[in-house]
C-alpha cells in the first residue's frame, strides 16, 4: 500500500526530475534572473542603447527557450527509458546517503556558479555594447569611416551613444528599434553606402549637445586663422585671420548678439528644405523673441512648398560635423604643408597632391599604390619626396573610405560657405520677404565676421580691424557663390 503510494506520487510528476530536466530549468532561472537584470540596468542608466535591447528582448529569451527545451527534452528522454526498463527509477534523493547529498550540493553549487557568471556576464555585455569600440569596431568596416573620423575630432572622448542615443524615454524605443534594424541591416549588408545623412532618427540637439554645450554661454569673438597655399609653382602661401562673431544670447553672461544670438537663443528659426541633404532651402521663418513673425522666400524658387516638413533650426544645421569630419584634399594638403609635412619647396606639389587625393581608388591598397607610383613618377626618388608620400597615403587613409565610399564629398559640411553653400544656404541676398526687405545680404561679409590681417608675409603683420576681404585671385566675380568655384578638391 505504502510502495504503491510512493509510486504514483513520484511517477507522474516526476518526470522532470532528472539531470537534463534540471539543467534545463537553472538555464531558464538564469536567463529570467539575466532579463530581469538588464531591464533594470536598461531603464535606469543615464544613457540607453538600443543593442541592450538586443540582449533583453532576443538572447535573453532565447536562452529561456533554449532551457525550456532541454527541461522537456529530459523528460521525454527519461519517460522513454523509464517505459523501457522497468527499473529506471526517477532521481529520488535521499539526503541520509552521502552520494546523494555530495550530488546535491554539487548541483547547486554549479548552479549558483551559473547565475553568478551570467550576472556578471550580461552586466559587462551591457556595458560593452555601450562602448565607442562596440559602436565603431563590432560591424567590421561599417563604421570605420565615422569611427577614425571621430577619433580626430574634438569629441574623440565623447562616447559615441552621448551622441547618437542619449537618455530619455520617448527614445528608448524608438533608437531600440532602429538599433535592432541596423545590426540586421549589417549582417544582411542591406546598408546603403555612403550612410545617408542627415540621420533621420538623431535626437534633437536640445537633448544631446546641450548636455555638454550650454547654448546660453557667451562665447564672444572667436579668433581663427586660415592658412593656404596656392596652386602656383612656389605653392605661395595665402593666410587669413579674422574674428568669428560668434557672441551669445544671455545678458547676465556678456553682449547680446552675434551667430549664436540670433540663431538660438533669442529667436526661431524654421525652414523648409526641398532636398534630403538640405542644402536648398527656399523658405525661412523667423520668430523673434516679441513673438514677430518674419517669412523669407527664395524669389526665384518654384516649387509647391506645401508637401514639404517644416524644421526647427538647431545646432546641428550649422554644426553638422562636430565629430565625423571628413577633411577635404584642398584643408588636409594645406595644413600638412603649414606643417611642413609636405615639403613646400617642392613645386606644385599643392596641385599634385591635391590631385593625386581626388582621383578614384578601388580599395586602400589601389591608392596606397596610386599614390606612390604618381608622386614618385613626378618628383623622382628622394627622401623629402618619400615623406610626402607617406604624408598623402596617410591623408587619404584618414579621409577617403572607398569601401564605404564616404569622403569628404558625400558630407556637405555647414559651417562656413567656402567649399559648401552652408550659411550661404540662407544668406545669400536672394531670400527676400514679401515686402523685399532682404535678409542677410551675401556682401554683408561683416556680418559674421571681421578680417584682421590678410596676405602673405609682412601683409600679416599689418593688424587692423574690418578689413575688405582681398580674393587671392584678380579675377574674382562676387556675383557668384565661393561654393560655385571651390569645391574642397580641385
Ligand atoms: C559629438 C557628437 C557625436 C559623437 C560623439 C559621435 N557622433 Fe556620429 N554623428 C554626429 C552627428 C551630428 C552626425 C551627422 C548628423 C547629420 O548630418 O544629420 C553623425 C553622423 C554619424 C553617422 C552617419 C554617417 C556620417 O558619417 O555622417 C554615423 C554612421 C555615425 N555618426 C556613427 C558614429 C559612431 C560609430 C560614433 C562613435 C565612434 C559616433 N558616431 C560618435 C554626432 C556624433
Ligand atoms: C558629452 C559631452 C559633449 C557632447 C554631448 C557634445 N560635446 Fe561638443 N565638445 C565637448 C568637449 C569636451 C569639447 C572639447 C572642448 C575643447 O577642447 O575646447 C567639445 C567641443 C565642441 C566644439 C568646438 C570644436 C572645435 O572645433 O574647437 C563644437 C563646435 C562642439 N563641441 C559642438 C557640439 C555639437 C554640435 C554637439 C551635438 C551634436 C556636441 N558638441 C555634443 C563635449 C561634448
Ligand atoms: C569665379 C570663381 C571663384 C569664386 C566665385 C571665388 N573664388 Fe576663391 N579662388 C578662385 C581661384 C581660381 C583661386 C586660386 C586658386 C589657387 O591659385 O590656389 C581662389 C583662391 C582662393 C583662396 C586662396 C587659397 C585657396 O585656393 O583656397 C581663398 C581663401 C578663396 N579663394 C576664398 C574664396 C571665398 C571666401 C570666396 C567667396 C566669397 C571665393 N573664394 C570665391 C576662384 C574663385
Ligand atoms: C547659425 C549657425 C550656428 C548655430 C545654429 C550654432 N552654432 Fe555654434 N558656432 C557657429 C560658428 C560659425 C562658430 C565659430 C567657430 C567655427 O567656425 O567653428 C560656432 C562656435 C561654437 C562653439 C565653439 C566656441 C569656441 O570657443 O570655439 C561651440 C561649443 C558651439 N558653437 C556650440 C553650439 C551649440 C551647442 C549650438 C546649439 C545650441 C550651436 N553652437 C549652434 C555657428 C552656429
Ligand atoms: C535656415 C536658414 C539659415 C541658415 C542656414 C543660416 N542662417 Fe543666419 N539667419 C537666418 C535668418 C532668417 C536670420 C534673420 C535675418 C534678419 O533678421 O534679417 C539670420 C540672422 C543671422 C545673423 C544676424 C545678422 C544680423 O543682421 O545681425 C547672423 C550673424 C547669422 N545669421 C549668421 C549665420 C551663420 C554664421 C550661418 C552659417 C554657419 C548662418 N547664419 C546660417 C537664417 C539662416
Ligand atoms: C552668414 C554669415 C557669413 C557671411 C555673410 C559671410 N561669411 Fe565668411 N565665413 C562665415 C563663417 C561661419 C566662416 C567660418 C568657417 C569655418 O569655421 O570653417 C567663414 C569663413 C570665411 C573665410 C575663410 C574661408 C574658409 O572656410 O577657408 C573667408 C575667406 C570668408 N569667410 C570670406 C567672406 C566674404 C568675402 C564674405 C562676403 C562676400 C563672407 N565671408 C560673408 C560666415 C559668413
Amino acid at each position: 500500500m505504502s510502495d504503491n503510494l510512493t509510486e504514483t506520487s513520484t511517477t507522474r510528476p516526476s518526470f522532470f526530475r532528472n539531470w537534463i530536466s534540471l539543467s534545463g530549468l537553472t538555464i531558464m532561472v538564469a536567463s529570467i534572473f539575466a532579463f530581469v537584470l538588464l531591464f533594470v540596468l536598461d531603464t535606469f542608466s543615464h544613457s540607453s542603447n538600443p543593442y541592450v535591447g538586443i540582449l533583453t528582448y532576443l538572447i535573453a529569451p532565447g536562452f529561456l527557450m533554449i532551457g525550456f527545451f532541454t527541461f522537456v527534452i529530459g523528460a521525454i528522454l527519461w519517460r522513454r527509458k523509464a517505459t523501457q526498463t522497468t527499473g529506471s527509477t526517477p532521481i529520488r534523493i535521499d539526503l541520509s546517503k552521502p552520494r546523494d547529498r555530495r550530488l546535491l550540493i554539487g548541483f547547486i553549487a554549479g548552479s549558483l556558479v551559473f547565475l553568478l557568471f551570467t550576472a556578471v556576464g550580461s552586466y559587462h555585455s551591457y556595458h560593452y555594447t555601450e562602448s565607442v569600440q562596440f559602436c565603431g569596431e563590432a560591424c567590421h568596416g561599417v563604421m570605420k569611416p565615422e569611427m577614425v573620423t571621430y577619433q580626430h575630432s574634438p569629441h574623440a572622448r565623447v562616447a559615441c551613444a552621448e551622441c547618437h542615443i542619449g537618455k530619455g524615454a520617448g527614445w528608448y524605443v524608438r533608437s531600440k528599434l532602429s538599433g535592432t534594424y541596423q545590426v540586421y541591416a549589417v549582417l544582411a549588408k542591406k546598408f546603403p553606402t555612403p550612410i545617408p545623412t542627415p540621420v533621420k532618427n538623431l535626437r534633437p540637439a536640445q537633448e544631446t549637445c546641450e548636455e555638454c554645450h550650454w547654448p546660453k554661454k557667451f562665447v564672444g569673438n572667436v579668433e581663427r586663422t586660415f592658412n593656404y597655399f596656392l596652386t602656383d609653382k612656389e605653392n605661395s602661401p595665402y593666410s587669413i585671420r579674422m574674428l568669428l562673431k560668434v557672441g551669445g544670447g544671455d545678458s547676465t553672461h556678456g553682449p547680446v548678439g552675434g551667430i549664436h544670438w540670433h540663431m538660438n537663443v533669442g529667436n526661431k528659426i524654421e525652414y523648409i528644405a526641398v532636398d534630403d541633404a538640405r542644402q536648398s532651402i527656399p523658405w525661412v521663418r523667423m520668430t523673434d523673441p516679441q513673438g514677430v513673425v518674419r517669412e523669407f522666400r527664395d524669389s526665384k524658387t518654384t516649387n509647391d512648398l506645401s508637401r514639404f516638413a517644416v524644421r526647427r533650426m538647431d545646432c546641428m544645421d550649422c554644426h553638422n560635423r562636430p565629430a565625423h569630419r571628413y577633411q577635404s584634399p584642398e584643408n588636409a594638403v594645406n595644413l600638412a604643408i603649414s606643417l611642413g609635412k609636405l615639403d613646400r619647396t617642392l613645386p606644385y606639389i599643392k596641385t599634385n597632391a591635391i590631385s593625386v587625393l581626388v582621383q578614384k581608388y578601388n580599395d586602400d591598397a589601389a591608392a596606397t599604390q596610386g599614390i606612390a607610383t604618381t608622386l614618385l613618377n613626378k618628383y623622382g626618388d628622394e627622401p623629402r619626396v618619400r615623406t610626402a608620400i607617406e604624408t598623402v597615403q596617410k591623408i587619404y587613409s584618414d579621409n577617403f573610405f572607398p569601401d564605404m565610399k564616404a569622403n569628404w564629398r558625400a558630407y556637405p559640411d555647414n559651417i562656413g560657405h567656402k567649399d559648401w553653400l552652408g550659411c550661404f544656404r540662407c544668406h545669400d541676398g536672394k531670400h527676400v520677404t514679401s515686402d523685399r526687405t532682404l535678409s542677410i545680404k551675401a556682401n554683408d561679409c561683416d556680418a559674421c565676421h571681421t578680417i584682421i590681417a590678410q596676405g602673405k608675409g609682412k601683409e600679416l603683420e599689418q593688424l587692423s580691424l574690418g578689413q575688405k576681404f582681398k580674393h587671392p585671385e584678380e579675377d574674382y566675380d562676387p556675383a557668384y557663390m565661393c561654393s560655385d568655384c571651390h569645391n574642397g578638391g580641385l
